[in-house]
């Protein structure tokens, strides 16, 4: 065999080695493919937090922590928030590539087309209380999708895949809005075929029928973005969720459902919905320096959510983006003078400068931004996160299809390191 990369092991405790291939990739580290590790050294490989674990090949996303890059499908993110709009970017990650007209006409009116609920989901929503979170709504409703389409359930047929993908990504604005008309006490608003995807969300969540609702175009616009940085990032939480179930063979529904849970996490897409809590409970710039000793202090939990992140040790190129979208609406919505806005500024010089977040490389992530510009276009905290997953529906069916596509699927299940107790006969109650 030409000279193959590979990369040697060795025990120095029996002196064994073992000579494993190196997998190459595009763009990004290589991986040492560890299959036989076990079968071959009797050892298993331990990384908690995946900090060094690649799970999967995939030709989605990638991005690059160090340089702060991000691209679906080969093209930077810039461009695509730059040039582009979600249902194309949906296309993208879904068909592989950027559509023709034609094909952007016929996927849009298939999403359209997909966009209403059964009439009797629609009564699912009376059974929640009504404050219930609208992630719990979204979580129990988008799971029971597959109680409904049992013509497509088949994942091993592509038109099956295909047809649930589509469905998924169309009904989750549907579902969205009426989760928040659910927690408001408002009747469900139906989709509009004549309205954009992020139109149509806001038509959902903000009309009602005692009169005309106006779509305001700074804000259809700065969702289709936000949507747009959203859609995917690689092999995170989330993603890794739907995954782990997928290969399960579950229903699509259930592993969106599953991946929606995940998501909500604080430390995850919950940050979002954290971060304006946070910056609410900071109250005033004074208060900063307290704030950030905390975050400091390992004997206090309190995080400052919105900065930090796993792969990104450079400024994260969402934040960026969305950084300046953020000035972009402040200033047409004339709410520019937002105390919260200027607030999470001085937050984010003030934590910049600080040692204890340049030597860890903490940058404001995605998360810090998203949540004031929901808050600008008047989108209540407590749906950050389920806007969150609206547009995180695309990357999660993306992965899922390619992970089910894979001629050589096989079920995730991870081994572990016991540490438990060794062996022990039970001892009958008399004798405790
Ligand atoms: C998202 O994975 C993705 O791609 C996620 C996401 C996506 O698009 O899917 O990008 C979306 O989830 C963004 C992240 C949103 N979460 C937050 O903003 C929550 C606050 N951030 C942290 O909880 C943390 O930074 C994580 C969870 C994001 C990353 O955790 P890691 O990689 O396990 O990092 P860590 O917790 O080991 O932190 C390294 C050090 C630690 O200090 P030391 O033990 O080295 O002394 O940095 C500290 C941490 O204590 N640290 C923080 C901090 N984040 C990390 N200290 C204060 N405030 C913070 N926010």
């Amino acid at each position: 065999m030409m000279n193959e990369h590979t990369v040697t092991i060795t025990d120095n405790k029996t002196g064994k080695q073992i000579e494993l291939p190196v997998k190459q990739s595009t763009l990004g580290p290589q991986a040492v493919d560890i299959g036989r590790f076990f079968r071959e050294m009797g050892y298993f490989t331990y990384d908690p937090g995946f900090l060094s674990t690649a799970s999967c090949q995939s030709e989605l996303t990638y991005l690059d922590g160090e340089k702060g890059e991000l691209l679906y499908r080969g093209y930077p993110i810039e461009q695509l928030a730059e040039q582009s709009n979600f249902i194309e970017v949906a296309y993208l990650m879904l068909y592989g590539d950027l559509p023709g007209k034609d094909n952007l006409e016929s996927f849009t009116n298939i999403i359209v087309r997909h966009s209403m609920l059964n009439e009797s989901l629609k009564r699912l929503f009376g059974g929640f209380h009504h404050d219930a979170h609208p992630m719990a709504t979204m979580v129990g409703v988008v799971g029971s999708l597959s109680a409904f389409y049992h013509d497509s359930t088949d994942i091993r047929n592509i038109d099956h895949r295909e047809i649930a993908a589509h469905r998924l990504i169309a009904k989750m604005p549907t579902i969205a809005a009426a989760s928040y008309k659910h927690s408001i006490g408002e009747p469900q608003v139906y989709p509009d075929n004549s309205l954009s995807y992020t139109g149509n969300l806001l038509n959902m969540m903000f009309s009602v029928p005692c009169e005309p609702y106006e779509i305001n175009p700074i804000a259809e616009k700065a969702l289709d973005l936000i949507f747009i940085l959203h859609v995917d990032h690689e092999q995170n939480a989330s993603t890794s969720t739907v995954r782990l179930a997928g290969s399960s063979l579950a229903n699509p529904f259930a592993c969106i459902s599953s991946g929606i849970t995940a998501l909500w996490g604080p430390a995850h897409g919950g940050a979002n919905e954290a971060a304006l809590n946070m910056l609410d409970q900071i109250g005033d710039i004074s208060n900063i320096p307290k704030f950030v000793a905390r975050a400091k202090d390992k004997n206090d939990e309190f995080r400052l959510v919105g900065f930090g992140h796993r792969v990104y040790k450079n400024y994260d190129p969402r934040a960026r983006l969305i950084r300046k979208m953020c000035h972009e609406v402040l200033e047409k919505l004339e709410n520019n003078n937002d105390p919260m806005f200027e607030l999470a500024l001085k937050l984010e010089e003030i934590a910049l400068n600080d040692e204890y977040f340049i030597e860890r490389k903490l940058y404001p992530n995605v998360d810090f931004y998203s949540g004031l510009i929901y808050k600008a276009l008047g989108i209540p905290t407590n749906m950050f996160t389920v806007m969150f997953s609206i547009a995180r529906t695309v990357g999660w069916v993306a992965q899922w299809s390619e992970m089910i596509a894979e001629h050589n699927q096989r079920i995730g299940r991870p081994r572990q390191v016991y540490v438990g107790p060794t062996m022990r006969d039970y001892v009958d109650i008399s004798k405790r």
